[in-house]
């Protein structure tokens, strides 16, 4: 084969993958303190709701929906949070790709959250809905540091950004905002916070609140994920901002019309 066919397969291939949209794996927590069999109830109650949250009537276009099967004690809760501004065929396609990955990544857990940069899954032998779970914490950072003379304007700056999402985030229906700041001329800060909608509005703010606390700020990015909530920030723009619900923002650099 010549390199410049090579260079073709190379290009189809790099094409190919990216078009097929896999979702970007974060994390997962499923500790092994209560397990089911492949033969047993609790795994065809699972696989129900599984193919439920992944099914064609699903509610990608609100990015939240949940799904039960079977009596306790092999009663299985499941559902599924999307990021608040991805559409809904990320959605669906993310959620599809979680219900597929589950099995491989907790096979026999039956406490299982696992977290994707577009969606979330969990599932569980207990309630899920409407309690607020902070348990099993994914903590990410950025790998870039901030300036080490500026780390405490930059946390005042990551929490008056953040803090206010929080509470907008709380009282909407969708419990999601965003919010950004300017951290230098060059520098945006950028925020984004979510709550799984069953959530009241004070237990998704104190969920959040407990999140944004624990954010790191000694880096240029961070995100701290829990079962019902989470909170991130960036010195760049990580989320599609025509997709969340405020109104745009005026230009950054605009140039006021000369007068004549
Ligand atoms: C989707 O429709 C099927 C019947 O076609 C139903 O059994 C299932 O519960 C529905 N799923 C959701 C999530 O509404
Ligand atoms: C970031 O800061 C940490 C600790 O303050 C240091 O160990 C590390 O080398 C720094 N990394 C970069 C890329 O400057
Ligand atoms: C950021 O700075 C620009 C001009 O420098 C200003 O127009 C804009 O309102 C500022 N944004 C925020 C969120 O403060
Ligand atoms: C959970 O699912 C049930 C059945 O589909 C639905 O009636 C209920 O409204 C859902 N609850 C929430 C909080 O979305
Ligand atoms: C961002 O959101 C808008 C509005 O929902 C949509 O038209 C656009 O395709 C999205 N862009 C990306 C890159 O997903």
């Amino acid at each position: 084969m010549s390199s410049c066919a090579s260079l073709i397969f190379l290009f189809l291939f790099l094409f190919l993958r990216a078009s097929a949209q896999d979702p970007t794996y974060l994390g997962y927590n499923c500790p092994d303190t209560a397990t089911y069999s492949s033969r047993s109830t609790y795994f065809t109650n699972l696989r129900t709701v599984l193919s439920s949250l992944s099914s064609q009537n699903a509610s990608y276009s609100t990015g939240f929906q949940n799904a039960t099967a079977g009596e306790d004690p092999d009663m299985v809760n499941g559902l599924f949070l999307c990021r608040g501004d991805v559409s809904a065929e990320v959605c669906r396609n993310c959620v599809a790709f979680v219900v597929k990955d589950t099995l491989d990544r907790c096979p026999e857990e039956e406490n299982v959250v696992l977290y994707y940069d577009q969606c979330m899954v969990r599932y569980s032998n207990r309630n899920i809905l409407s309690t607020v779970n902070t348990e099993g914490s994914l903590v990410l950072k950025n790998t870039k540091n901030v300036t080490s003379n500026q780390k405490d304007r930059f946390r005042d700056l990551v929490l008056s950004t953040l803090n206010p999402a929080a509470v907008e985030a709380a009282s909407s229906s969708r419990k999601f905002a965003v919010s950004k700041a300017n951290w230098t001329a060059a520098q945006t800060l950028y925020g984004l916070v979510q709550c799984t909608p069953d959530l009241t509005r004070e237990d998704c703010l104190s969920c959040l609140q407990q999140s944004i606390n624990q954010l790191a700020t000694d880096q240029s990015g961070a995100r701290f994920v829990v079962p019902s909530c989470s909170s991130r920030y960036e010195l760049y723009l990580f989320y599609n901002e025509s997709a969340t619900t405020k109104p745009p923002p005026p230009p950054e650099v605009s140039t006021p019309p000369r007068p004549g």
